[in-house]
């Protein structure tokens, strides 16, 4: 619900438990007044009024009380008396950079608007509030357009720089959001790590200064999700507030906190400011992607559960988004590169006859690549290798009842490679130096439209030859070497971003033409988990890092935001293969059953018990699937030593709740495990037993953990509702 109050000077964005409220003064600069719990009142401007100066600044438009420094403003510029962070830059032919943007009206909007080449977040029963703000030299217009999803408990947001004027200009830093708070007493809180270890949770206190989270990778990254959230020192899983932002964009992002002098705090987020630039012509316009601004006021878990039902009713695609995922068997670490048809036909007879659902055949089955050095960009069949065509192959793991899967890295290509051969000048490169190679190979020109066309039309054909039902997309490295041989020398810096509008396009293109495929997005694992990629690709590698106890700090820290539908989750061999940990089959099914499950090991090279034990995991999970993936998530402990977590199907009919114990220790006894989000009058059966419990014993009493039985120690309770 969006109020205007105030004489239409206060804005007040109403969701079903927040508020966001802004006020334009009297200067036309408009101010961020508010944003927490769902307030009622019908006026804000108090706040502005009641706002005590310090000394030490000056004043704007001759007005001694108008000291910009010390308002909270919504969207900062550059170039007046506000010495803090601004939310954008431009810079104007005659050399200048200063903006003095002023409120000129506003406009609302039923619905959501699609933002043009960018994922948006979409629902009809959104209202959509514009903000326009121009300059006083009339070379340009900003806005700043804010969705409420009143239901879904979250407001985007994006901005919009219209040049008004003939000549061009360039945009060197354009945030897609910015919120302001009176206060500092905050911890900010990222998902960090690297490659294998991803979305690590962080929080320090804020201080004063500029705190930088970014990415420069061309790429959302590994090391950071673009994700930043604000939270009151002492908020848990229950208690707290918390603000959260998170950009539905999937290439080198910038999250700004500063505290300033006066213990004001501003966040912003958008796309990186750190070399880009964009020439935008006279008359023409730039849409900044759009960011998610959540509020919870009970703490981590009810943020996670909005994003999570936010990104499954109004970001993934409608065809996937609610709909349980099938049991996949990935080759790879089973594998690797070294494969036949009668290794993958075994692989495929045993996988259906444990009763998993797709075959998913990943790296090494086009052009004549046995290794990481040779092929891609070459999206036609390795026959000698595969013993025949994609579509023959595919047909036979069919015939033994699994659906097929195809691995591609469409935005790379091998310098042995034809296409490398053809055409050199498809990288992304600087003419004056050698491109550097990784993992052997160089990133594609996604600016490009004909590098563009060439992938679209490569994967369309090779998804056109077969009956493939899944794609597996991965990219693994990162952009160096930045420029682009095509565009001009000032708009190389335009490159990153064209890039990722490429890639935005191709996928626009290649989910268009084959809905009925199911997308999983892979860089390297979790190195491009992101909302702008879940709306193209349902789920997500979550890392590469398949160790069961590794497994537990990335998936908690992905959870956070993103839903255990949207988590790709694999069971694989132990020791595992990138830590050397040994784990037991019962704890790594636990661990997978996450999310998302899958198996990526030789299952031909199993002991006969672990078969059956891996049999038994696969019908059990069809059993709680639908809870896991389209339930509540409750996250209950996570401390070094211990982790539990639990989801409650939609209709609280089912509970599915998991812990593991990482260590064992001498003399310790087990104690109980208190559950969350129950109803207290609701009764429970422990499956497998005749235990019955209230919702409100369990929440409050809690279940008996077992006696573990050594280290990596896991347990998994399903709890079914009984009429009362
Ligand atoms: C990196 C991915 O994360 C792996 O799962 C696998 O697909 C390899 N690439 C294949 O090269």
């Amino acid at each position: 619900m969006i109020h205007i109050l105030e004489n239409e000077t206060t804005f007040h964005l109403q969701t079903t438990s927040t508020s966001l409220i802004f006020h334009m003064m009297e200067s036309g600069h408009p101010l961020c007044l508010y944003w927490g719990k769902r307030v009622e009142d019908e006026a804000f401007s108090y706040i502005v009024k009641e706002i005590k100066k310090a000394s030490y600044l000056s004043s704007t438009d001759g007005n001694p009380k108008l000291r910009l420094e010390q308002y909270p403003l919504l969207y900062p510029a550059y170039g007046n008396p506000d010495l803090r962070t601004p939310a954008f830059m431009f810079r104007y032919k005659d050399g200048s950079r200063i903006t003095d943007l002023r409120y000129t009206g506003y406009q609302i909007y039923r619905g959501s608007r699609k933002l043009e080449g960018y994922p948006t977040c979409m629902d009809e029963t959104a209202e959509r509030l514009e903000i326009r703000l121009e300059d006083r030299a009339g070379r340009v217009v900003v806005t700043l357009s804010f969705t409420v999803f009143m239901v879904q408990d979250v407001i985007t947001e994006s901005v919009a720089v219209s040049n008004s004027a003939e000549s061009e200009l360039w945009i060197e830093k354009l945030m897609s959001g910015c919120v302001s708070f009176l206060d500092d007493q905050y911890e900010c809180m990222t998902l960090t790590g690297a490659w294998g270890r991803e979305c690590h949770v962080g929080r320090e206190m804020i201080r004063q200064g500029l705190f930088v989270l970014d990415s420069k990778r061309g790429a959302s990254g590994h090391g950071q999700n673009p994700f930043i959230a604000l939270v009151e020192p002492g908020t848990n899983e229950t208690h707290g507030n918390v603000y959260a932002m998170n950009l539905v964009y999937s290439g080198s992002f910038e999250a700004d906190v500063e505290v300033d002098m006066h213990q004001n705090t501003r966040m912003m987020m958008g796309l990186n400011s750190f070399d880009f630039g964009w020439k935008l012509e006279g008359k023409d316009i730039f849409f900044s992607p759009e960011v998610v601004l959540l509020h919870s006021g009970e703490g981590l878990g009810e943020m996670s559960r909005r994003f999570h039902r936010f990104y499954r009713d109004c970001l993934m695609p409608k065809r996937f988004a609610h709909v349980c995922r099938p049991v996949l068997i990935n080759n790879w670490e089973a594998t690797y590169f070294s494969f036949d048809r009668p290794m993958l036909l075994s692989l495929a007879e045993e996988a259906a006859h444990l009763g998993i659902e797709l075959f998913v055949l990943d790296d090494g089955w086009f052009g004549h690549r046995d290794r990481d050095d040779s092929s891609l960009g070459d999206w036609t069949a390795y026959e000698k290798k595969l013993g025949g065509s994609i579509a023959a192959l595919a047909k036979e793991i069919n015939a033994k009842g699994l659906k097929f899967g195809l691995w591609f890295e469409p935005e790379m290509v091998s310098p042995d490679s034809s296409l490398y051969r053809n055409h050199p000048d498809w990288i992304i490169r600087v003419p004056a130096h050698e491109p550097q190679c990784a993992r052997n190979q160089y990133v594609l020109d996604l600016s490009r439209r004909e590098v563009q066309d060439y992938i679209i039309d490569s994967l369309d054909r090779v998804f056109g030859s077969a009956h493939i039902e899944y794609v597996k997309w991965d990219m693994n490295r990162n952009l160096t070497d930045i420029g682009s041989v095509v565009l001009p020398a000032d708009r190389q810096k335009e490159v990153p971003h064209r890039y990722i509008l490429g890639l935005y396009r191709i996928m626009e293109e290649l989910t268009g033409k084959h809905p009925e495929i199911l997308f999983e997005g892979c860089a390297g694992g979790g190195g491009r988990f992101d909302p702008g990629m879940l709306y193209y690709m349902p789920q997500i590698w979550t890392s590469d890092d398949t160790d069961a106890i590794e497994r537990l700090e990335i998936q908690r820290g992905t959870s956070m935001i993103y839903p255990g539908i949207s988590m790709g989750c694999h069971v694989s061999a132990s020791p595992n293969h990138q830590t050397g940990r040994m784990t037991g089959l019962h704890t790594r099914g636990v661990v997978a059953m996450a999310g998302n499950l899958g198996y990526e090991l030789n299952l031909l090279a199993l002991e006969k018990a672990d078969k059956q034990e891996v049999q038994i995991q696969i019908a059990h999970y069809k059993t709680i699937r639908d809870t896991v993936q389209n339930g509540c998530l409750y996250r209950l402990k996570y401390t070094v030593q211990e982790y539990a977590w639990m989801y409650v199907s939609e209709d609280k009919r089912q509970v599915v709740v998991s812990y593991v114990q990482v260590l064992t220790r001498g003399n310790t006894v087990p104690k109980r495990l208190k559950l969350a989000g129950l109803e207290p009058d609701s009764r429970y059966r422990i499956a497998g037993t005749d235990i019955r419990m209230s919702g409100g014993a369990l929440c409050q009493i809690g279940l008996a953990l077992e006696w573990p039985t050594g280290d990596f120690f896991a347990s998994q309770w399903v709890l079914n509702a009984e009429p009362l």
